[in-house]
């Protein structure tokens, strides 16, 4: 495809860096410009239009901008993530789990929830739910893994579930062979057992609102999500996931990622290698 040969200028740049940050709280810094140049040409080649400013104009006053921006923040999220990213954490989530499975309030509830937010295409959500049903194989509580991501079509991805095997990587054979269906060298189907676990949601987690509508949880996994944003957003976000929380509950970050300068609402609780925060 031919991409317009078009500059974004300082000027463009800032407006849209504004405008997207308004609506998702993802910050592109002045280093960033040339990815979101890169991100944002193959738009302005799909509307047919010679320059950045013109796409800035469409974002802001067309009809179809409503549309439009689902398709920019298609485009400009980070959706990088695979099956059993950072074992030793998942492994550490598992031990809590074990924990909040053995809490005497679960045993009126029967009920455990998880949220993957910003689960981007699914993988996360679906390797905690294949973790679980390798770990509480016989239990008779419930298991909801919600996840959620700004990205539509990432999450359209997630629904469908199907995977290559360069995801996969970490999956051992065992694993694949259980949990999905082969349907050719490299396409796998997560199988329906795990779907039926899972459900997908799009929520923008700068928006106290739709985050309210998930009602709470036991668990919440953010991995690789704030780093996105600048401390004002993750101050947003972090506030809406510790209203989202139950009393007690905790929360998971990834490993770059922590609450220092964000929220001193959690309690950090060491968990060896793995820092992890729990609501007191
Ligand atoms: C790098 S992926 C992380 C995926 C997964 N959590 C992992 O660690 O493998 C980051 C995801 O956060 C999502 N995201 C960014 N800003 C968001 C927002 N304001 N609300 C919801 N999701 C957001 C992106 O769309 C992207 O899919």
């Amino acid at each position: 495809m031919e991409y317009p040969n078009t500059n974004l200028s300082d000027e463009i740049f800032n407006k849209l860096k504004e405008l997207i940050y308004g609506i998702s709280g993802i910050y592109f810094n002045e280093q960033k410009k040339y990815l979101l140049e890169t991100r944002l040409s193959r738009r302005l080649s799909i509307l047919n239009l010679s320059s950045f400013e013109d796409y800035y104009n469409f974002l802001r006053y067309s009809p179809k901008k409503n549309t439009e921006i689902k398709e920019l923040l298609n485009s400009i999220t980070t959706n990088e993530t695979s099956f059993f990213r950072d074992l030793p954490q998942l492994n550490v989530f598992i031990d809590i789990l074990k924990q909040v499975v053995s809490a005497p309030s679960i045993n009126s509830s029967k009920k455990i929830r998880i949220w993957s937010a910003g689960c981007s295409t699914g993988e996360e959500p679906y390797t905690i739910a294949i973790m679980i049903k390798e770990n509480f194989p016989f239990s008779n509580i419930k298991f909801n893994v919600i996840g959620s991501d700004i990205s539509e079509k990432a999450l359209d991805s997630a629904k469908k579930g199907i995977y290559n095997s360069y995801t996969l990587r970490n999956a051992s054979e065992d694993i694949i062979k259980k949990y999905f269906n082969k349907i050719d060298d490299d396409a796998f189907d997560i199988n329906g057992e795990i779907k039926n676990m899972t459900s997908f949601f799009n929520i923008n987690l700068i928006d106290t609102k739709e985050v309210k509508n998930l009602n709470v949880f036991d668990i919440v996994l953010c991995r690789n999500v704030i780093i996105y944003f600048d401390d004002s957003s993750k101050k947003r976000v972090i506030s809406n996931i510790y209203e989202s929380l139950k009393m007690g509950g905790y929360l998971f970050l990834g490993h770059s990622e922590s609450l220092h300068f964000v929220s001193t609402s959690f309690k950090l609780v060491g968990f060896g290698k793995t820092p992890l925060y729990r609501k007191e």
